[in-house]
């Protein structure tokens, strides 16, 4: 099967970014959010990306112009009825995520496949409400996904090996490298990220450092981009909660249990970059 058009649900962060890195490629995308409101900001955030793209010389404003014009955006998830993929890329809460897969079962076409953005959730308990598990798997990527060069493909023990071989295509098509992992609770990237981040902030909790030098320790120390509580406001803060709760709940392993620093600063609302407020203001 060939992939044309593909529907987007939840332009937040990451959906933004993937609505964004579709269009740049081509596809046809048309794009969901749970109000006009929403869809508004979601806009406005693949606007500002596309002039950032400009200013850095990795877009023309012709190029941008052809990424807008292959957008729609819609407040009702049955418009995606037409898609040939949809991704979903909504909070990360497995009933949010199997209300969305419920509703659009029955809409879509036999052949569309449905793929979750989710960074830890399990994909057989998703495909589980819809007649579709064969056509179902996770395609996780990176924020911020026009930047980040992974995809992050999610192999569901009930998934149907072409259907598998055609998102992956998808996948590349869009620049992206791949790679595949099983359908645990962090697949690889998580399993790994998130224990580090979890550190961090126990170290801050504990005093060992101050906020800007655990910071600048992993970057001018081990060469990484952005340090850790700096990457965790970037993430932010509620999904960092949430995909530890769910490693937690799997394996039971202290590793993945949330600071309660961090559970205290999600309640506060200090969810990080988006927010304004996290370890550091914006
Ligand atoms: N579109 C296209 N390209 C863009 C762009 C845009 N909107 N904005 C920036 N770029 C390009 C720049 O041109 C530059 O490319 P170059 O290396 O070829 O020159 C590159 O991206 C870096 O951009 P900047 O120079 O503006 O920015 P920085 O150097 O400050 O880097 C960053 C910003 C890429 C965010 C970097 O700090 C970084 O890599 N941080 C770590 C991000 C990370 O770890 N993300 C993963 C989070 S985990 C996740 O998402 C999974 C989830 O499940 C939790």
């Amino acid at each position: 099967m060939e992939i044309k058009k593909v529907g987007i649900v939840g332009c937040g962060l990451m959906g933004s970014g993937i609505a964004e890195t579709c269009g740049k490629s081509g596809y046809s995308v048309i794009v969901n959010e749970v109000s006009d409101q929403a869809l508004k900001k979601g806009q406005e955030r693949i606007t500002k990306s596309l002039d950032k793209a400009i200013e850095k010389g990795k877009a023309t404003p012709e190029q941008k112009q052809k990424v807008l014009e292959s957008l729609s955006f819609t407040a009702k998830l049955e418009d995606l009825k037409g898609c040939d993929l949809i991704v979903e890329a909504v909070v990360e809460n497995m009933e949010e995520k199997k209300k969305i897969w419920k509703t659009l079962d029955p809409c879509c076409g036999p052949e569309a496949v449905f793929a979750s953005n989710t960074s830890s959730l399990s994909i057989v308990e998703m495909a589980s409400v819809t007649k579709r598990a064969s056509r179902m798997l996770g395609m996780h990527f990176f924020n911020p996904v026009p930047v980040m060069k992974l995809v992050e493909m999610v192999k569901p023990i009930t998934v149907d090996e072409e259907v598998f071989t055609t998102a992956r295509k998808f996948a590349e098509s869009l620049g992206k490298t791949v790679i595949v992992a099983k359908d645990t609770p962090g697949f690889i990237v998580n399993l790994l990220l998130v224990p580090y981040l979890l550190d961090a902030i126990r170290a801050l909790e504990k005093g060992i450092g101050s906020r800007e030098d655990i910071d600048a320790g992993m970057t001018l120390g081990c060469g990484h981009p952005m340090g850790p509580l700096t990457l965790t406001d970037f993430i932010g803060l509620d999904t960092t909660y949430y995909i530890a709760e769910a490693m937690y709940k799997e394996f039971k392993d202290p590793r993945y249990a949330s600071p309660p620093l961090l559970k205290s600063m999600v309640i506060a609302g200090f969810h990080g970059r988006k927010a304004g407020k996290g370890f550091y203001t914006y």
